[in-house]
């Protein structure tokens, strides 16, 4: 059996999982820096630095615990060290090779989006490439052609907000809590999703290129009337808040289906991945499952527990890279850039 633990710490959340064979999680654990951020609507990169110092030892002792695995019982360590906040990825790589070199253990450095992507592909018995896949986060939102599991031509991308801060953005909006994310679809229970009209945002017939600052704008003025800011006066009553938040959740998963339909009958694969922490968004998956049956596209959506950051992801895929012989030594460094 392979041991491996994985660390992630490249946003506002430092997590620790001890992945046993690259599928089998014995431990996931993850300390959200959420509620420090929240007061500031989006994530502090200092603050989060300071916070990811604090947490890293109790949060990769805890992993080890609810694990029962030992150190001397591990056979690589694995770390996100690409892309990401830099102070944010520093904390996590500096943790992981000084762990690494006095429990004398190989280490490799792990994508943060490719392991998104890997989180999907982590739930195969065996994978079969290419797969077209979609990576919907807070940061990013893109389809690729995925033609291994750290090959990733991208097909798309988005011109300005990822999916994640088009729903974070709308969420501050309407006063609802950060995330927005998690705030909307709570809230969207309660309303129509055909209460207002938004227009989707499909670019010209073929794009596989996304914007969603269009759609914020549309909210916008559907709130204060055209033209208004964030601030003035609203022109609807606030029992409309959980009409707005369907209407406006289910034109960006609207989008976002209609992007993979074309991108896998573009590509002609009919597989699809998806990655990422609005990947948990309950309307997506189901949407996203009711166009694969309509139009005979194999979907293989991310675990719950594996969309939002988590160690799971960096675990899995570090061991992919293990096995395939692809460790670094401890001059391993970070980028912001990817
Ligand atoms: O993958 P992630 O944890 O961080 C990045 O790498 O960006 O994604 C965070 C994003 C946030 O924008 C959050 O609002 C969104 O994922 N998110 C959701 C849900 N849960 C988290 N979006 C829609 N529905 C959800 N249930
Ligand atoms: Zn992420």
């Amino acid at each position: 059996m392979a041991l491996v633990l994985g660390i992630e710490s490249s946003c506002d959340e430092t997590a620790a999982s001890v992945v046993a064979d690259g599928k089998r999680v014995l431990s996931s654990v993850i300390e959200s820096q959420v509620e420090e951020h929240a007061a500031y609507g989006g994530v502090v990169p200092e603050l989060a630095s300071r916070s990811h110092l604090r947490a890293i030892q109790p949060v990769v002792e805890a992993a080890l615990q609810q694990a029962k695995v030992e150190p001397s019982e591990l056979d690589l360590l694995a770390v996100t060290n690409r892309p990401g906040l830099l102070g944010s990825l520093l904390i996590g790589a500096t943790a992981a090779k000084a762990l690494a070199w006095s429990w004398q253990k190989p280490i490799v450095g792990v994508h943060h989006i490719e392991a998104h992507v890997y989180a999907a592909l982590m739930t195969l018995e065996q994978p079969c490439f290419p797969y077209v896949t979609l990576v919907v986060s807070g940061g990013h939102t893109s389809l690729y052609r995925s033609e291994a599991a750290d090959q990733h031509v991208e097909l798309g991308s988005t011109r300005d907000d990822a999916a994640g801060e088009a729903l974070d953005k709308a969420a501050a909006m309407m006063d609802l809590a950060y995330p927005g994310g998690p705030s909307i679809q709570k809230t969207a229970e309660h309303g129509d999703p055909k209460a207002y009209s938004f227009k989707r945002p499909l670019l010209s017939r073929d794009s596989l290129e996304f914007s969603f600052s269009g759609l914020k704008t549309a909210l916008l003025y559907r709130i204060h009337g055209p033209g208004g800011t964030h601030g003035s006066d609203w022109l609807l009553p606030k029992t409309e808040i959980p009409n707005l938040c369907a209407s406006y959740e289910q034109a960006v998963v609207d989008t976002l289906v209609e992007k993979c339909r074309r991108a896998a009958a573009q590509e002609n694969i009919p597989r699809l991945l998806v990655g990422g922490g609005v990947a948990l968004n309950r309307r997506l998956r189901q949407e996203l499952q009711a166009m694969g049956e309509r139009e005979g596209v194999e979907i293989i959506l991310a675990p719950p527990q594996a969309c939002t950051d988590n160690a799971i992801m960096i675990a899995g895929l570090g061991h992919e890279l293990w096995r395939q012989g692809r460790t670094d030594d401890l001059n391993l460094d970070v980028s912001a850039a990817g």
